[in-house]
């Protein structure tokens, strides 16, 4: 983050200092280290919050007006409580926008507030900036507010923006994970009833080591539409088959093998053989994880790439050649694509005194394969949205 007085030298600067109090607020960014594309079918999720992440400084106004500006983009978006509408040309701020106009929805009053964000996360690195945005817009209201909502309950709220104002059509992965992170540990997520438990990530000797592509993602959100329009032509097929079915995350692998030669085109059996295997290794890897077992996990890592490559085709060139030179750097045991896919990032599971030789490698076999340079994060798993600085 910009240094305190930096950030608020910036927000005086842009909103003028008048005396009032203003708070800080953190969301973080997340990675997911296995369950891809399974939650928007009530399935397992395995993701953990990161220490990137977007901070937002607030102050209340008497009026009902609103500034939201960010150190990242010159401008301020300007507009009333009465009236949150989607605007194209407010680019970016349609996230907390998005926010606003969903306690509007609760039938709250809501104040005027000006915010600055700050945020350290990737672009376009698919590691959840715009759920970070959601969170951090969605935990400073509840707390300027004085709201009596929970943190799931905010998680939701930040979904629902971005599936109705955004028009992105996500799951609760990345608002979950942003919201409910543990520091130190994953977060097993059932992703229809929104029940989870944590993971504690004892890594020992080993490291998440995230790699960016550094491949723009232009197509993800289209291509995303397409796969979930493909899942709903499935799941209709399994709904004629299955009695007891309830969703995609409830069936098993046995059910799954007795059903699988009812769904006649091809494309949509392949996602379907991907969501249901998933959910299976996103259960097993994670007692492998929880006893210890890394080596296990490392490989149900990379079992799930090749899964979301050969079967929910979500991984493209460049993610594929990560993997691939990832897999031939002696210490790491587990490699993935994380996120949605089509570029972002890959997660690995790395030695740590063999992370120096990872960045060598992968670095220039990526390079000379793809003529893009890739960047590398150490991975710090860290808490989920909160009060950063001011007040309780
Ligand atoms: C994006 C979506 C999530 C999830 C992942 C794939 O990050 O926002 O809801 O579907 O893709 O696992």
């Amino acid at each position: 983050m910009l240094g305190l007085n930096v950030l608020r030298e910036e927000f005086e600067q842009r909103f003028g200092a008048n005396g009032d109090k203003s708070r800080i607020f953190f969301a973080p960014g997340r990675v997911n280290l296995i369950g891809e594309h399974t939650d928007f079918t009530g399935g397992y999720v395995l993701p953990a919050a990161l220490t990137y992440g977007t901070w937002a400084m607030v102050r209340r106004r008497s009026d009902r007006i609103v500034h939201l500006a960010s150190t990242s983009f010159s401008g301020i978006a300007e507009f009333t409580t009465d009236e949150v509408v989607y605007r194209q040309e407010d680019g970016w701020a349609n996230y907390p926008k998005g926010v606003l106009a969903e306690f509007k929805k609760l039938g709250l009053p809501l104040s005027g507030c000006d915010i600055l964000f700050e945020g350290n996360i990737p672009k376009g690195a698919g590691l959840s900036s715009s759920a970070s945005i959601e969170m951090v817009t969605a935990i400073a209201v509840k707390c300027l507010e004085g709201l009596e909502l929970t943190s799931v309950d905010l998680t939701r709220l930040a979904q629902r923006a971005e599936n109705q104002f955004v028009g992105v059509n996500c799951g609760i992965m990345d608002q979950f994970a942003s919201g409910m992170g543990k520091a130190g540990h994953a977060i097993l997520l059932k992703c229809d009833t929104l029940a989870y438990r944590y993971v504690p990530l004892s890594l020992g000797e080993y490291q998440l080591v995230i790699t960016n592509s550094n491949k723009q993602r232009s197509l993800t959100e289209s291509n995303y539409n397409q796969r979930r329009l493909e899942c709903e032509e499935g799941i209709r097929v399994l709904q004629n088959y299955l009695l007891d079915f309830t969703c995609l995350g409830n069936v098993t692998v046995e059910q799954w093998r007795s059903v699988q030669g009812k769904v006649k085109t091809p494309e949509v059996r392949k996602r379907l053989e991907h969501i249901i295997r998933e959910n299976d290794r996103t259960l097993v890897s994670t007692k492998a994880l929880e006893a210890g077992n890394l080596q296990a996990f490392g490989d149900f890592m990379t079992q799930s790439h090749e899964s979301l490559r050969d079967f929910y085709e979500v991984t493209g060139k460049e993610l594929d050649a990560l993997f691939e030179e990832a897999r031939q750097v002696s210490g790491c045991i587990g490699t993935r694509m994380t996120g949605a896919g089509f570029g972002g990032c890959t997660v690995s599971l790395v030695h740590q005194e063999a992370i120096d030789d990872f960045k060598t490698q992968v670095s220039k076999r990526y390079e000379g394969r793809t003529g893009l340079i890739p960047e590398f994060y150490i991975c710090d798993c860290g808490d989920g949205a909160r009060n950063y600085r001011g007040g309780r």
